[in-house]
């Protein structure tokens, strides 16, 4: 599968800063045991990984803006281009020693996702998919499932927790969920989960409270695998509304009715 220079170079920074996550996830899987536990040590890690990726992209496009959750937003000399980056998707999964965690790296153009690229080191998965290239697990192109009603599909989600997110919206959208659907499913690192839905192994999926550096890449990979992608209310005002849910399209269409249903008065 013959790939595009600025998808290789960002398939070449996801491999680096996965091989060093890779070492470090060893590590804190010796580090459960610690009274202290792995914290400030994934922190190291995750701060590891953007530097990689950063450095990696920033050498092969130095005129290009980045935002990195953990640096922030550096702007380019080029107003056009951004990579938007997650070193580290999937940190507490990551700090528990579950290997679902990822590097996820996007590039926007003119306000546009045009490429993404998700990269699993624990199960050396990468997910990647380029406008109008198609989408890809590996070198396996990729389609979202073809399932047409909720009662047959299993639907991700992202379920808050202590500290984060609005507990009872969510506890409501999961009730209306739950009663129409074969599974609901919470692997806790949004970015592979939008490349789930890409890659047809999840129906569907629904969270809030995510940011850019979490959806940029998952988006391209579903579009590109034919399936939509909104807003919590159907928009495609992800990025400001920090929100996303996904599908095929009957799915998507089916899902964003019962997310939104009201309250239940029973
Ligand atoms: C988190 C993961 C998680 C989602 C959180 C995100 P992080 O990203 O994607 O699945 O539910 O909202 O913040 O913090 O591990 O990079
Ligand atoms: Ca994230
Ligand atoms: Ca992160």
């Amino acid at each position: 599968m013959a790939r595009s220079a600025l998808l290789n170079v960002m398939v070449q920074a996801a491999l680096k800063a996965g091989k060093s996550l890779s070492r470090d996830f060893g590590e804190v899987q010796n580090l459960q045991v610690s009274v202290k536990g792995p914290s400030d040590f994934v922190s190291q890690a995750d701060l590891k990984a953007e530097k990689i990726v950063h450095d990696e992209l920033m050498k092969a496009r130095p005129t290009y803006g980045f935002l990195g959750e953990e640096g922030g937003e550096e702007k380019g000399t080029d107003g056009s281009h951004r990579w938007i980056v997650d070193p580290l998707d999937g940190t507490t999964n990551f700090l528990h020693g579950i290997p679902q965690f990822a590097v996820s790296i996007a590039l926007e153009r003119n306000g546009e996702i045009v490429a993404g690229v998700i990269f699993n080191p624990a199960t050396d998965e990468l997910f990647t998919a380029e406008k109008g290239g198609g989408a890809f697990l590996n070198d396996r192109r990729l389609r979202v499932a073809a399932r047409r009603v909720l009662s047959d599909c299993v639907i991700g989600c992202g379920a808050p927790h202590l500290g984060r997110g609005n507990h009872g919206k969510f506890l409501v959208e999961l009730r209306h969920v739950m009663g129409e659907v074969a599974g609901v499913r919470r692997f806790g690192a949004a970015a592979l989960d939008l490349a789930y839905v890409a890659a047809g192994r999840i129906d569907g999926f629904w969270e809030t409270d995510l940011s850019a550096w979490d959806m940029a890449a998952g988006l391209i990979l579903i579009r590109e695998a034919g399936g939509f992608a909104s807003d919590m209310k159907g928009s495609n005002d992800i990025f400001d509304h920090g929100s996303v849910v996904a599908g095929n399209e009957l799915i998507h269409k089916q899902l964003l009715e019962v997310i939104n249903r009201p309250i239940p008065t029973a």
